[in-house]
């Protein structure tokens, strides 16, 4: 089964995609996660989004379908979740053409929706594992006490530069103007599955399991 993630800045796609990786063995492709990969070990590409990404603002489509297509030739089997991509219509585009030469459908769209305020307040709260990636948030999912990401008992958690009030701004108003077109696209073709992301992150968990049919 393959799906997209697709929804606002903070909504719970890379939180969700985890779970996902581990109750059902999916392969995660997040192309924010390639992209700052890309930035930590000082590539030319990494270099040239670096500006971009903390502004907020989306890089080409070019460079982002780049990486995915190189990810769908060297991974096989359980599926992909497609977490922050497509983002522009000839991304998804691009997109239902790379599955189709692989001979791979896509399953499901989960638009998830999640309030403006809501979002920036998760933003502003959140942290991620520097081994594992595993995503914390200051108010409702805490690191632990001891210190110890509960995944892989890493000790290093980082902030992304992206995660402050500005950038933030032009994050949202680039998924306003740039991606929410892709929930009519997919609605138009039957893919789309709107899930409630207001609520606690399992029984998010739940509802994008009904939505995928249990
Ligand atoms: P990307 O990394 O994709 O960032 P984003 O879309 O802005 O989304 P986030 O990762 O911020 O949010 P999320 O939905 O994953 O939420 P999370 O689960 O972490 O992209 C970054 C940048 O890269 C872009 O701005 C662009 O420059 C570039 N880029 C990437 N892909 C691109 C593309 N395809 N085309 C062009 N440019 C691209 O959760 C957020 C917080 O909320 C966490 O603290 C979490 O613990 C908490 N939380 C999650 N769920 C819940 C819940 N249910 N209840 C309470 N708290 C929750
Ligand atoms: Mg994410």
């Amino acid at each position: 089964m393959n799906i997209i993630l697709l929804g606002p800045p903070g909504a719970g796609k890379g939180t969700q995609a985890r779970k996902l990786v581990d109750e059902r063995g999916m392969i995660q492709l997040s192309t924010g996660d390639m992209l700052r990969e890309a930035r930590t070990s000082g590539t030319e590409m990494g270099l040239k989004v670096a500006g971009i990404m903390d502004r907020g603002e989306l890089v080409t489509d070019e460079i982002v379908i780049g990486l995915i297509e190189e990810k769908l030739e060297g991974e096989k089997g359980g599926g992909f979740i497609f977490d922050g991509f497509p983002r522009t219509l000839a991304q998804a585009d691009a997109l239902g053409a790379l599955l189709e030469r692989h001979g791979e459908n896509l399953d499901a769209v989960i638009e998830m929706r999640v309030e403006d305020e809501v979002l920036v307040a998760r933003i502003v709260a959140r942290s991620t594992c520097g081994m594992c990636g595993e995503v914390y948030n200051d108010e409702t999912k805490p690191i632990p006490a001891d210190g110890k990401c509960t995944n892989c008992g890493g000790t290093e958690f980082n902030r992304r530069a992206d995660d402050n009030e500005d950038s933030l701004k032009t994050r949202l108003l680039a998924y306003y103007k740039q991606t929410s077109p892709l929930i009519g696209y997919y609605y138009a073709k039957g893919n789309l599955k709107p899930v409630n992301g207001l609520g606690e992150i399992d029984e998010v968990a739940g509802e994008i399991a009904a939505a995928l049919g249990g």
